[in-house]
């Protein structure tokens, strides 16, 4: 069998099953370029304003995209796929599975199998505009202003959607790695120990109208400790995240979850706090409060998008200080170092230029950020959050914890290295390089 063969056979089988409705999903793996390619693509039929598409999912490590072909177009695509991007391809039809696999030389061969599928899944589009936010959403999205009366997706708020979607897919790989997607999950805070550190001294007059280690032993919407992991968001605003978050969990997943939105504006707190009574949201709640000082239980996870400045340096070190596993945060403006940043060359030439030194004191900052959580025993990564074109502020930190807290002193000496680097005197985070545990 020559190598054209294989790929025309299962092409033919392709054309067959969408000519006929048999066809129940395509799945490509085994990418032959690993950089930038996703891992895997998943297609189904579906039906987008009454016209056939095959909807591709492509699956890359910390992120979903979309694509919708029209049925026309879909057996030519999946032939230019086939040995070129993708070694392995599965079409799986209600008659018959057929398997595609091609080794490094490109030699491929066929196999079929007994079908997996009995029937041909809805080509319903809408499980839906954007994948976890689906209808079991629509409430609170209404409630936020993203939907309309009908449901309909506002036209001002299509980023926002976006964003939200986005977040949480980003979110639910990152849970994925913490092992929290399982069911009858374990209390992940339960047998890991938590950093021995003692809170750094509150450095704001606590405003909080009722204190969170009260909310945190009331019985009313709280799921048992238990059971439930405990997610806050920092600086919550309208709560679009801690929103999105409490649905992941609650609705998508079907776990019992706590998640505390924290805000410093009162109007903010009230109103958010109104639609989650509204929409009966059990475990979610939204407190009023400073990010620096706001009382809260233990965190499985801390999340902050967009808190000014230092306030993102807070969240962090909180999240540090109440023990979550994991910390994402997507920074907002940048303006601690910028003042204090040295030109060191060769550098400086570059330097003198205003907006070189802008992004080069954002990048100093976001990295020292990433080199202290690795300092408290975090493994980090620094991924793009949404595309640049929606807004410049698209950088975000995950970190997770995997290691003893302020014991690696090669993870201390980076950031003392940085910062000389830069001359930077003061970063707000300094205070957890005086917790190094094994000095003592
Ligand atoms: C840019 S908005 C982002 C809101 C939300 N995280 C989002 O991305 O949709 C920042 C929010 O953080 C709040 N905020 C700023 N500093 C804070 C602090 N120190 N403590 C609590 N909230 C704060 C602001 O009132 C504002 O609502």
């Amino acid at each position: 069998m020559s190598n054209t063969e294989p790929v025309e056979l299962i092409c033919a089988k392709f054309a067959e099953s969408l000519a006929r409705g048999t066809f129940a999903r395509l799945a490509l793996s085994s990418p032959v370029e690993v950089v930038d390619a996703p891992e895997k693509v998943l297609g189904r039929f579906v039906m987008l304003k009454g016209v056939p598409h095959l909807s591709l999912t492509l699956r890359y490590p910390t992120r979903d995209v979309t694509k919708n072909l029209p049925k026309s177009d879909a057996v030519s695509w999946l032939r230019a796929q086939l040995g070129t991007h993708f070694r392995s391809a599965l079409v799986c039809t209600t008659q018959r599975d057929w398997q595609f696999i091609s080794n490094e030389a490109g030699v491929a061969r066929l196999i079929d199998h007994q079908p997996s599928a009995k029937k041909t899944p809805s080509p319903e589009h809408d499980r839906k505009r954007a994948g976890l936010l689906d209808d079991s959403a629509r409430d609170w999205l209404q409630g936020l202003d993203v939907l309309d009366r009908e449901g309909k997706l506002r036209v001002s708020m299509a980023d926002k959607h976006r964003q939200i979607n986005h977040y949480l897919e980003i979110f639910s790989h990152l849970a994925k790695e913490c092992g929290w997607m399982e069911k009858n999950i374990q209390h992940p805070t339960s047998n890991i120990q938590r950093p021995m550190v003692t809170p750094t001294p509150e450095r704001g007059a606590m405003e909080v109208g009722c204190s969170m280690l009260e909310v945190g032993c009331s019985q009313t919407n709280a799921p048992n400790r238990s059971s439930a992991l405990q997610l806050v968001d920092m600086g919550c605003g309208k709560g679009y995240l801690t929103f999105g978050l409490w649905h992941l969990f609650s609705r998508v997943w079907k776990q019992p979850v706590r998640v505390i939105g924290v805000e410093t504006r009162a109007d903010l707190v009230s109103t958010t706090n109104k639609l989650a009574r509204q929409i009966k949201a059990d475990g979610l709640e939204f407190v009023r409060g400073e990010i620096q000082s706001v009382k809260l239980p233990p965190v499985d996870a801390l999340i902050a998008l967009h808190a000014c400045n230092t306030a993102t340096d807070d969240a962090i070190r909180r999240g540090i200080e109440l023990g979550a596993k994991l910390i994402v945060v997507a920074p907002c403006c940048h303006k601690e170092l910028r003042p204090q940043l040295g030109k060191p060359e060769p550098l400086a030439a570059v330097l003198r230029h205003g907006l070189m030194e802008e992004r080069m004191a954002e990048w100093a900052t976001d990295g020292l950020r990433a080199l202290f959580l690795e300092w408290a025993g975090y493994r980090t990564k620094i991924l793009e959050f949404v595309a640049s074109e929606h807004t410049p502020k698209n950088l975000m930190i995950a970190a997770i914890r995997e290691g003893e807290p302020f014991v690696d002193d090669a993870a201390r000496k980076k950031i003392e290295e940085l910062k000389n680097f830069f001359s930077v005197q003061h970063q707000v985070l300094d205070p957890l390089l005086g917790k190094n545990q094994t000095a003592s």
